[in-house]
Parts: structure tokens; C-alpha cells; sequence
């Protein structure tokens, strides 16, 4: 006779086939895919998403709303102490201005330091019900989660990044013109490449993802054959969801 106390059954699917928690480091260059990537591998796997260059780009607007100077760092530690993070999905933060000026306040160490714990608090405690989290950005992998266990750096060429964002200011009824997109890009690679505090680069234990040649769907599912192989223990949920 079974006895449903000692013998219980998983509610779910994915109870029975998630046995620890997962943090999913995602880096890369402006306009190679991070997001769209880092939100479907959250859906599928039920993580949780931080897109953290909105962070960045909320600091970035603070400080232009409030007339400030993006390229000065008190002014930008001031407006990264004082950022609400409840207020991450304004639609003005996905504009060029907010990622040009997110861009220069994420060059100064004390407006990357009064972010950070937020964002390790994240993928330490992830929103309730969600087994771990995804988190998309530049340092992910080399400084906010050094120790998690699926490290991707999806890049793709300049020329192809551009003319993905190009196409995605025409959707959005935008005036572009597709040689000012690729400057900026190159200028924003720059920057972020350069600067001397947690510079845009892979982990050394990253796989790379180069999605120049792939659209969506084929980056999405070279990314679950790179959970699977990272993360043993979350193979059969990867089987279900492929
Ligand atoms: O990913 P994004 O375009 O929204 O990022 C905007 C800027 O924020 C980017 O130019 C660099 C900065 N950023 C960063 O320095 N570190 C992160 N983890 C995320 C973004």
C-alpha cells in the first residue's frame, strides 16, 4: 500500500525535473540579442529576467530628466543611490538618448558599485516562484555572478547588429538612418570595451554564442544545448522545452 505522506507526488513537470536553482549569466555587446534571448530562456526554463542595462539606462535618464550632465560622476553616483527600481519598464528607457547616456554613467566604479548588490541580490533571491534567474548584461559572468554555472557571450558583427537595430527604430516608426545607427553602436562598443572598471569582455569559462548567421529560434536553442551542457541536473526540463 503506498502511503501518500512518505511517497509525495511533484505538483509539476518541472518540480520533478529541476533539482537546484539556476543562475544564467548573459553578456554582450549592444544589439546582439541578449535580451530577446534572456527572456525566452527565463519563459521556457521559469526563471526570472533581469535585464540589467536597465539599470543603467534608468540612471542614465535620472540624471538627463533632472537637466544633469550624464559625464559627471557625482552626478550620476547621486542619481544611482537614489534609483527606483520599481520603475524599470518605461518606455523612454529604450531610447538611443537613455542607452547613450547609460553608456557614460556606467564608465564611473561608485555608480557600478551602488548597483551591484541589487543585482546579485536577484540572482541570489529571485522572485518568488521562480527556480533562479537569467540576468543580461556586460559584466554579468566577470563580476556580478563570478560562480554561475551557465555563462553565455552572445555577440554578432557590427554591421549585422546595426542593421538589427536599424530595422527595429523603422518598426517602432523612428527616423533612422543606418549610418549614424552603426557609428553609435561602434562608439558604444568603444566605451563599454574600454572603460577600466568591469569592461564589456567574456568570462574565460564562457561559451560563445557569435548569433551573426542565426535568427532568434536557432540562438535560442544553441543557448539550451549550452544550459544542458553546463547544468546536467537541468537536462530533461531542456529535453521537454526543445
Ligand atoms: O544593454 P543595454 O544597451 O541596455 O545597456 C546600456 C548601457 O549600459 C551599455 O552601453 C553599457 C551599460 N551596461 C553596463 O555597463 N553593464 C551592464 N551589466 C549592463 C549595461
Amino acid at each position: 500500500m503506498s502511503d501518500s505522506r512518505s511517497d509525495p507526488q511533484p505538483k509539476t513537470v518541472s518540480e520533478a525535473v529541476s533539482p537546484s536553482s539556476l543562475v544564467i549569466a548573459i553578456d554582450g555587446p549592444a544589439a546582439a540579442g541578449k535580451g530577446t534571448l534572456a527572456r525566452r530562456l527565463a519563459e521556457a526554463l521559469g526563471l526570472a529576467c533581469l535585464d540589467s542595462g536597465a539599470l543603467y539606462r534608468a540612471v542614465g535618464l535620472a540624471v538627463l530628466r533632472a537637466g544633469g550632465d550624464p559625464a559627471d560622476e557625482a552626478t550620476a553616483a547621486a542619481a544611482a543611490g537614489t534609483l527606483d527600481t520599481g520603475r524599470l519598464s518605461d518606455p523612454a528607457l529604450r531610447t538611443p538618448e537613455a542607452g547613450d547616456a547609460a553608456s557614460k554613467v556606467a564608465a564611473f566604479p561608485s555608480v557600478r558599485e551602488a548597483l551591484l548588490e541589487f543585482q546579485r541580490r536577484f540572482a541570489r533571491e529571485p522572485p518568488a516562484g521562480c527556480r533562479g534567474a537569467v540576468l543580461d548584461g556586460r559584466d554579468i559572468g566577470t563580476v556580478v555572478c563570478p560562480d554561475a554555472p551557465v555563462k553565455i557571450f552572445v555577440t554578432a558583427s557590427p554591421d549585422e547588429r546595426a542593421r538589427r537595430r536599424f530595422a527595429e527604430l523603422q518598426a517602432a516608426g523612428a527616423e533612422a538612418i543606418y549610418a549614424a545607427v552603426l557609428s553609435e553602436l561602434r562608439e558604444r562598443d568603444g566605451r563599454d570595451s574600454s572603460r577600466a572598471v568591469a569592461p564589456l569582455k567574456p568570462a574565460d569559462d564562457a561559451a560563445i554564442l557569435d548569433t551573426s548567421a542565426l535568427d532568434a529560434e536557432t540562438a535560442f536553442r544553441a543557448a539550451l544545448d549550452i544550459v544542458a551542457q553546463r547544468a546536467p541536473g537541468w537536462r530533461r526540463l531542456v529535453q521537454d522545452v526543445r
